[in-house]
């Protein structure tokens, strides 16, 4: 075919085809099928020069270059319409409208546990006590033997345990920490032991689980006057300038003598109140000098040192520095009760 024919040919074929396409990419795509240096028809067009005779070589050079340069043109201004098109097309389904009101950014609080495991934390390091935290997976021999509670000890009975298998369960206690650190540790003792303890047990003040804070003080000559001074700085910190702390006998098979620690109604001041079911005391936490046969489980030489420990529930006390009446709001994660929690 003559060149000027297969020229002619060429633009008919760009002029039908170049409006076809809607994207630049496949408008590339056919533009390459004519201007590709190696392959693109103009191109292949150009290598047929050398078969032209040489006086008709000007002529036909300049109907090719004008084809080119045609066709490059054409389809630069094709391109340039549709990348126009693509760019409106982006710009849209970006488009933010700025009159919309804005999602409220809302702030988490912390949990009224972590709030008060955090401030006991705060006062008791503050006091010179070591955190320590343990397993919720112990030994029957961690969790009780050790603690002066073998098998068949009544005060089992206290706790109600979810055993796990023969001779381990979920710990009932935190008390379980103190027969762990007197093992591995010579007095001075000083620590603290926060952490979930499970009992099978449900109702408005009690849940499976639940957190404890343990402490456990151990050195030469400690006695219950350094167990009451400690609690009374304790109870003004957590609960208020002036609240007072008294001891009543009660009983755990780890320390003797045990007692029951009351603080002073902080919300009556002693006078009387429903919080206080109107005795002007409230019952914190149970407390104790540390049982000598505790001491002699762990290698302690109960003729040299003594200590006192304590344990207390962490939901108790949020309970009622809070005023929360049902334990189950402290773990039913309603919204409406956590926010009203801020630090
Ligand atoms: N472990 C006791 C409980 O869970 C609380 C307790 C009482 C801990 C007296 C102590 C203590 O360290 O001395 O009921």
């Amino acid at each position: 075919m003559a060149i000027q024919d297969q020229i002619r040919e060429i633009r008919e074929e760009i002029e039908s085809g170049i409006g076809s396409y809607s994207t630049s990419k496949e408008l590339y795509e056919f533009r390459k099928t004519f201007l590709d240096n190696k392959e693109g028809k103009i191109s292949q067009i150009m290598k047929g020069m050398k078969d032209v005779p040489k006086e008709d070589r000007p002529a036909v050079g300049k109907i090719i270059n004008e084809i080119k340069e045609w066709a490059t043109s054409a389809f630069d201004a094709a391109d340039k319409k549709l990348h126009a098109a693509e760019l409106a097309a982006k710009n849209a389904a970006e488009a933010i409208d700025v009159t919309m009101p804005a999602v409220r950014e809302t702030v988490g609080g912390l949990h009224p546990d972590t709030l008060v495991c955090n401030e006991l934390i705060e006062i008791f390091s503050g006091m010179g006590f070591e955190i320590y935290e343990g397993s919720e997976i112990e030994s029957d021999y961690y969790n009780f033997t050790a603690l002066n509670t073998p098998a068949d000890h009544p005060a089992r009975d206290m706790q109600d345990t979810f055993y796990l298998s023969e001779g381990f369960l979920l710990r009932t206690q935190t008390s379980a920490g103190q027969i762990h650190v007197m093992e591995n540790k010579k007095p001075p003792i000083k620590i603290l032991s926060p952490g979930k303890v499970f009992r099978s047990d449900d109702d408005a003040t009690h849940s499976p689980m639940f957190s404890q804070m343990e402490g456990l003080v151990v050195d030469k000559g400690i006695s219950v006057c350094d167990l009451q001074g400690m609690l009374d700085t304790f109870s003004s910190r957590i609960f208020g300038e002036g609240v007072k702390t008294r001891l009543r006998p009660s009983y755990f098979p780890f320390t003797e003598p045990s007692v029951e620690v009351d603080v002073s109604c902080f919300a009556c001041g002693g006078k009387g109140c429903k919080l206080c079911k109107g005795t002007g005391w409230i019952e914190v936490l149970g407390a104790g000098i540390v049982n000598h046969r505790v001491l002699e489980n762990c290698g302690i030489d109960s003729t040299e040192y003594s200590g006192f420990a304590f344990g207390m529930g962490v939901e108790r006390i949020a309970m009622l520095k809070y005023g929360i009446n049902n334990i189950k709001n402290l773990f039913e994660s309603d919204v409406r009760f956590a926010k009203q929690f801020k630090d």
